[in-house]
């Protein structure tokens, strides 16, 4: 397969998107970018600096003076940190939904993934990709799954990593999480018109990436 596209994955918290941006990344020789992480980096960095993200010229100087990056094998590197694991507690998947209701930072960040991706041969996931992002992207898919099942996913993940957490209260945070990214004022959450829509509450990981490598190979 020589000609390369872009793929878009969308849809809301731990519906699957990384692990199945992962896997295709494998599947096809594709760079993943996973821009959920960079806004957990700003959020990170605005929980260390203890300044309110609403400040705008606290946050105007805090975007001017920050480093986000990835390196070959995935790892997220913030002022060239190793953050990949402080970036993934609750209160910075929370602060991070909080500061992606910023257009400053949204700006920041979405000039960056078009830089990071001028080329083809990305498979991109957040909130934002097929509609704001990458709106020409050949492949896009909107991926769901019930809350239940999206709790269920991260605390066995968590249990993988040794991290003890609350059923109950992943499946809280979700839902919150879900409300904000959907309803804030500057690119919510949902689906692009163009975007095949995926419910992957009853499938496999394997199944939903052979689904869209389905997908991939009818537009090459
Ligand atoms: O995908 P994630 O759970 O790591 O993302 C963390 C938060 O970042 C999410 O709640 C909303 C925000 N986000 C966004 O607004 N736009 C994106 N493209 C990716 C994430």
């Amino acid at each position: 397969m020589d000609r390369k596209i872009n793929i878009a994955i969308d849809g809301p918290s731990a519906s699957g998107k990384s692990t199945i941006a992962k896997r295709l990344c494998r599947e096809l020789g594709y760079k993943h970018l996973d821009t959920g992480a960079m806004y957990r980096c700003v959020a990170l960095k605005v929980s260390r600096t203890g300044i309110n993200y609403k400040d705008k010229a606290a946050m105007k100087q805090l975007l001017d003076n920050i480093d986000i990056d990835f390196t070959p094998r995935g790892k997220v590197l913030l002022d060239g940190e190793d953050v990949s694991s402080a970036i993934r507690t609750n209160e910075i998947s929370m602060l991070a939904s909080d500061v992606s209701t910023q257009l400053a930072v949204r700006q920041h960040l979405v000039k960056l993934q078009q830089e990071m991706s001028k080329n083809k041969g990305y498979v991109m996931d957040g909130r934002d990709i097929g509609t704001v992002v990458l709106p020409d992207a050949e492949v896009k898919i909107f991926m769901t799954a019930s809350a239940e099942t999206r709790a269920q996913r991260r605390y066995l993940e968590n249990k993988e990593r040794g991290i003890k957490s609350n059923l109950r209260a992943l499946k809280q945070e979700i839902i919150e999480r879900d409300y904000q990214d959907t309803h804030r004022t500057h690119s919510p959450l949902k689906k692009a018109d163009d975007a095949i829509e995926i419910d992957t509450s009853d499938m496999t990981i394997v199944q939903v990436t052979d689904e869209i490598l389905k997908i991939v190979e009818s537009k090459l």
